[in-house]
């Protein structure tokens, strides 16, 4: 099989990876990767058992009962089925975000899902979002981009974004919570989300959606061509 062509794009929560990404990915005809989605999907799939994601046992027994699919549709979303059932739409509340930032420090959740990001990116070439692509799933990818903003912004466009849809939105929970968020996402033992040294960090603290796509081009043609 012939070498696959692998983009990581590592950053803290509501940095706009997952726009950023899929807008790469479609343009370049690669498969995204959105792995938040698959500790998602995991967290969600303990919730329902009643296991709590700190709950190490817990989460250890029942791991072997779960299957994760990925799937695209027509559109390229990417969309997880969970035992044989699409939960994309389900995983994708603050209660699960929080639950999944707790279960993906559970070493045997980490080690479970490696594989299955690493077998993705050896059949594709992928545009792979997360907080350790860089550094421990894809630690040979052909270009590696932190994407970062403050706190503060990355709050506010959740409040926004929020808010156009008509819900309700709490700017200072919001901060409190990505705030907690980053601190469990970089402070956990196993693959804790840090830049790596051979990765371009972009901080989009003021920059458009459109000057990050473009930053992110040039990055890439740079570095592939
Ligand atoms: O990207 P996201 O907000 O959907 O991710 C949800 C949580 O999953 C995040 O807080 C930490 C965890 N995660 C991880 O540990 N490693 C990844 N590669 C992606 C996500």
């Amino acid at each position: 099989m012939a070498k696959t062509v692998a983009i990581a794009i590592d950053g803290p929560a509501g940095a706009g990876k997952s726009t950023i990404a899929r807008r790469i990915a479609k343009e370049m005809g690669y498969y995204y990767v959105d792995t938040g989605a698959i500790y998602r999907t995991v967290a969600y799939f303990m919730d329902l058992l009643g296991v709590s994601p700190k709950d190490t046992d817990g989460v250890e027994r029942y791991i072997d009962e779960l299957t994760v699919q990925i799937e695209y549709d027509e559109d390229g979303l990417q969309h997880m089925i969970m035992n044989g059932m699409d939960v994309t739409g389900d995983i994708r509340t603050q209660d699960i975000s929080q639950k999944a930032s707790l279960i993906s420090a559970q070493p045997v959740v980490r080690e479970v899902l490696l594989d299955m990001q690493r077998e993705v990116a050896r059949q594709h070439n992928v545009v792979m979002d997360g907080r350790d692509i860089g550094t421990v799933v894809l630690p040979d990818a052909n270009v590696k981009i932190f994407l970062t903003a403050s706190a503060e912004v990355r709050a506010k466009r959740r409040t926004d974004e929020l808010l156009a849809k008509g819900q309700k939105a709490d700017f200072s929970r919001i901060l409190q919570e990505i705030e907690q968020r980053d601190y469990q996402d970089t402070h956990r033992a196993i693959a804790p989300l840090k830049m790596c040294r051979d990765s371009v960090k972009v901080d989009t603290s003021e920059m458009t959606i459109e000057q990050v796509v473009q930053t992110i081009r040039n990055i890439i043609t740079e570095k592939v061509g």
